[in-house]
């Protein structure tokens, strides 16, 4: 992984951003989701201190990861529920974890105490990712929405931060 770095996500990677997201909602087990948002869109959803792209030598933006709150109480203040997607070219090298390990160090680091993610069951490699990076299985949420007309089960998946007592 010596060729790939992560760095913040900046305004200027919107369009790389946005199209490595729709290649992910197009493969058809990320999301619910069937069009990327628009930058403005995606931009005030999610949290600006906890945003990060992978590049390449070339600068070329290879995935990205950023955060949401997932409520606007207090007590839930700590807790956050992220997205990752990577350039359907670029999977399969850890570029997704890089990405999970940068997350989890910002986020600690702001004091955000735990991180969670709803993923289709079918989703192999995002359920192993997670589950190695230290997520546990909350658990399965049963045809909780439809996609493409079919109703579709979530997994559940919290980490919760040791550092943050
Ligand atoms: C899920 C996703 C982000 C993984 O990205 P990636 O860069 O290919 O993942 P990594 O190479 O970092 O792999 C992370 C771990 O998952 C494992 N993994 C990767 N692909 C896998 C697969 N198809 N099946 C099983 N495990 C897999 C890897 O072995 C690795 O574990 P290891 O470090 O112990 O070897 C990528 O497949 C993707 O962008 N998918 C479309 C969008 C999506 O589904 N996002 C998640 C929404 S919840």
């Amino acid at each position: 992984m010596v060729d790939i770095t992560v760095r913040p996500m900046v305004a200027a990677d919107a369009d790389r951003v946005l199209a490595i997201y729709q290649a992910g909602l197009d493969a058809g087990n990320a999301s619910f989701e069937i069009t990327a948002p628009t930058w403005s869109a995606f931009d005030t959803a999610r949290l600006s201190a906890h945003r990060f792209v992978a590049v390449d030598r070339d600068g070329g933006v290879l995935g990205w990861i950023a955060v949401s709150p997932t409520s606007t109480r207090a007590v839930y203040a700590g807790v956050v529920e992220h997205s990752v997607y990577v350039d359907p070219a670029a999977q399969g090298r850890g570029i997704a974890r890089l990405l999970l390990d940068a997350l989890i160090a910002s986020t600690e680091a702001a004091g955000i105490w735990t991180i969670q993610s709803g993923i289709f069951p079918e989703n192999a490699a995002s359920l192993t990712l997670h589950q190695r990076a230290g997520f546990r299985v909350v658990g399965v949420r049963e045809r909780v929405g439809r996609h493409h007309g079919r109703w579709r089960d979530v997994v559940l998946l919290e980490r919760r931060s040791r550092v943050i007592a």
